[in-house]
């Protein structure tokens, strides 16, 4: 049956401000931390409770959806199926939550097909929200919650700059986030490394400069900032599809591109783990996709 993924939309994007609220209420000084894969891997109590409500409130709206969570996520067990999907991380970029560095968000997604149709992402710190429905263009809201009290800003199209979106020069002029994650050994660490160098160290001449890299510890913030056009591109090896599924839809959605992290790879899937991001624009995306591509392989 066709899904109405309106519908869908409306119901994410009330349980994001609910899941809102519940952040925005959890005592700063009072977070306790438990550790998963090391110690910079962190999971909140808060992180735990906002699955639980998002997983109920969403059983409830569409119980035929099969439903993909970062803290309920059992490695070799949960995978992204072609069946409708709920794609969820409670909190994402915990590790700024747990600072009160108001770079986190709830990221809210839906697959149908594997591919990311509805996108929901909701920064409560800054009130900001936002969303994407395949079809429909990506879309921006300041304060987005009534809760807040202010009143709601207008629902902006992405990318601000207006459609078509600026050209993109070369590197030397491209604003590129590229994350750490967690990880911090093995294989996967090494390619994080190697590629942080490269980039870091390219040279005029050799392929390009790089404008500026960013870690900003959100990985689906990263990818609404690419939607808006505010980065160019963002690079990660190793997060996951809940970090990126919701911020995909919105990517794309606004004329952005997802591509694979890995070198030659024009299509990926949002459970490849290795992701390369690129913002919309009126001309030049392949070509800097095959420049950051040039610098990064080997
Ligand atoms: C993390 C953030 C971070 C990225 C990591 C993710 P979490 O998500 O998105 O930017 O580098 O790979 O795991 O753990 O805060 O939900």
């Amino acid at each position: 049956a066709d899904i109405d993924l309106q519908a869908v939309h409306d119901t994410l994007v009330s349980v994001a401000f609910e899941a809102g609220r519940m952040i925005l209420a959890a005592n700063p000084n009072k977070i306790s931390t438990d550790t998963k894969l090391n110690a910079v891997d962190i999971v909140t109590e808060t992180d735990q409770a906002v699955e639980r409500m998002v997983l109920a409130r969403l059983r409830a709206a569409q119980p035929t959806f099969a439903f993909v969570g970062e803290e309920s996520y059992q490695p070799g067990v949960t995978r992204v199926t072609d069946a409708p999907t709920f794609i969820v991380d409670p909190i994402d970029g915990t590790t700024n939550f747990v600072h009160g560095f108001p770079n986190a968000c709830i990221s809210l997604g839906v697959a149908v097909g594997r591919v990311p149709v509805v996108g929901v992402v909701y920064n409560p710190f800054q009130d900001l929200l936002f969303t994407g429905v395949k079809g429909g263009g990506g879309w921006m809201q300041r304060n987005a919650s009534l809760e807040v009290g202010k009143g709601q800003g207008e629902r902006v199209r992405l990318p601000l700059a207006g459609t078509p979106a600026p050209a993109l020069g070369g590197l030397s002029s491209a604003l590129v986030s590229i994350e750490w994650g967690s990880q911090r050994d093995g294989e996967n660490f090494e390619v994080k490394a190697r590629t942080f160098r490269k980039l870091a160290a390219a040279k005029e001449g050799g392929g390009g400069m790089i404008g500026g890299m960013r870690s900003l510890g959100s990985a689906a913030l990263n990818l609404c900032a690419c939607a808006a056009g505010q980065l160019d591109m963002y690079w990660e090896g190793g997060c996951y599809a809940w970090d990126v599924a919701a911020g995909w839809c919105i990517l794309t959605e606004a004329g952005g591109r997802m591509v694979s992290g890995n070198p030659g790879e024009w299509e990926t899937t949002v459970d490849s783990r290795v992701y390369l991001a690129v913002r919309g624009a009126s001309s030049g995306q392949e070509e800097l996709v095959k420049e950051f591509w040039d610098i990064i392989g080997d």
